[in-house]
């Protein structure tokens, strides 16, 4: 191959650009072309599908903080200037608006429904939030102690085994399937919960909405139906748009890289479920409060906490700060801040960890450390005060952000499958251990 002659790895097709311009490789005395090209928001990429083949290297980029794994026409964040967008909208015109599955459709589809596919879509999922009985027998085998995590997880997976007819490879679009998901999911949850403090399972009511719905789940016994207060409704709903898509992130990758391999949608989101409970990700929001409440109980000031997390050598980390993509504000704390503040308003609750989360945000926000590191509240670090504000057991927090979550992950899902440059997902590795080393018999050992 002669010097500055290698061909240009192809151009990638609309909405992004046709190529802007090339960046050259030099590598063993030769210099190699790729394409750069642009996304619909003017963010650049580098086109590296035939690095390998044209010069024999691979990228390595631990936590995949340089790769752009696929395109997507889903969300947009820019991290520098807190912006994020579901399909082109800005978050905070949705939040202000908007209802959850009113939300749900347009990631999933790309448009906001008119009001007769709105209507037909919430329909469709009410008629299906009720879960097959012999599922129930599944929850008897938990421990009641069991994270509700650990059995969202595993009956999210066991619906592809109560519904073969929607596990085909083949069906790319996964229709049946996204309806039971959005639909079973709060039921998934709310019985994890029930089965844990040894309650009956309560029926889905069709007359409620999504998310009142799933407070009746979560709080009626047979004895006393719960009212579900419209403040608390309100909350779940903002909460669960906020947390609606997030791009690239660790579950939605999770979700991405088991469906590259044409595993059904159930098989994939419980994946992901999985993925988002680890405390650097969803797991978060439980962390979070389990911190507020350490501080109160433990450490006495927040400026003590403050420091410990700082110190070198400490592996403390200020739960709810810090993000991978938001090196300014992430533009969801600052409306859950404000949703936090109402609730807490409208229900009258006196928080003493509220007020150590605003004096650690007045702290951090006013520190060196964290000032040079870019770290700011995620949206991490409210939706835990507010799920205690309205009464949800903490161990539930990071299932709420799963059922919060799902359309994303169904959308990046069926996005992938329809993609024209679809591959089943396979990153290399540098190999960095011994060589040439021969097998010796146990005997010799
Ligand atoms: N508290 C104290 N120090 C922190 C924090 C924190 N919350 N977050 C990052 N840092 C420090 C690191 O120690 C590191 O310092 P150093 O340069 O002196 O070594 C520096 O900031 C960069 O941190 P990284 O871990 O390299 O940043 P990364 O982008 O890999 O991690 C993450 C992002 C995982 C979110 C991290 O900020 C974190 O652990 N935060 C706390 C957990 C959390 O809130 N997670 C929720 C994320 S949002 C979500 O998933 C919905």
């Amino acid at each position: 191959m002669t010097p500055s002659a290698t061909p240009v790895a192809s151009p990638p097709d609309k909405p992004a650009s046709a190529t802007a311009s090339t960046a050259t490789l030099s590598f063993d005395g030769r210099s190699y072309d790729f394409s750069i090209f642009e996304g619909s928001e003017g963010e650049k990429a580098i086109d590296f599908s035939k690095l390998r083949a044209l010069t024999g290297l691979v990228s390595h980029d631990p936590g995949f903080a340089n790769t752009g794994a696929c395109k997507s026409s889903i969300t947009y964040i820019n991290g520098e200037q807190g912006i994020l967008k579901y399909r082109g909208i800005p978050i905070e015109e949705i939040a202000a608006q908007a209802s959850f599955l009113d939300v749900a459709y347009l990631i999933i589809n790309g448009n906001l429904p008119d009001s007769p596919e709105l209507d037909a879509f919430v329909g469709e999922i009410t008629r299906h939030t009720m879960l097959h009985e012999d599922i129930k027998s599944f929850y008897r085998g938990f421990p009641k102690d069991a994270h509700p995590m650990a059995i969202c997880s595993a009956v999210v997976g066991a619906l592809a085994a109560f519904y073969p007819e929607y596990t085909d490879p083949d069906d790319t679009e996964a229709e049946g399937a996204i309806i039971r998901l959005l639909a079973k999911l709060p039921t998934i949850a709310a019985y994890s919960y029930k089965h844990s403090i040894g309650q009956p399972f309560i029926y889905p009511r069709n007359d409620l909405d999504y998310t009142s719905n799933f407070m009746h789940m979560m709080f009626s016994t047979p004895c006393e139906e719960y009212v579900v207060d419209e403040t608390v409704a309100d909350a779940l709903n903002i909460l669960f748009i906020l947390h609606a898509e997030h791009e690239q992130n660790c579950s939605t990758s999770t979700v991405r890289l088991v469906g590259s391999s044409q595993a059904n949608l159930f098989a994939s989101i419980s994946a992901g479920i999985s993925a988002l409970w680890g405390p650097l990700h969803g797991g978060a929001n439980q962390k979070v409060i389990e911190m507020l409440e350490n501080i109160e109980s433990g450490y006495g000031s927040a400026e003590k906490f403050v420091e410990k997390a700082k110190a070198k050598g400490d592996t403390t980390r200020l739960m709810g700060f810090g993000h991978r993509v938001y090196k300014n504000y992430d533009p969801r704390a600052k409306i859950i801040k404000q949703a936090c503040s109402d609730v807490i308003e409208n229900l009258g609750v006196k928080s003493k960890i509220l007020e150590i989360a605003m004096r650690l945000e007045e702290i951090a926000l006013s520190d060196e450390y964290f000032i040079s590191r870019n770290l700011y509240p995620n949206v991490d670090f409210y939706s835990g005060i507010i799920y205690k504000a309205i009464g949800i057991p903490v161990n539930m927090y990071t299932v709420l952000f799963a059922m919060g979550r799902l359309p994303g992950w169904i959308a990046q899902w069926k996005e992938m499958r329809n993609d024209p440059e679809f591959r089943i997902g396979r990153p290399r590795q540098i190999y960095i251990g011994p060589v040439g080393r021969h097998f010796i018999p146990v005997q010799q050992r």
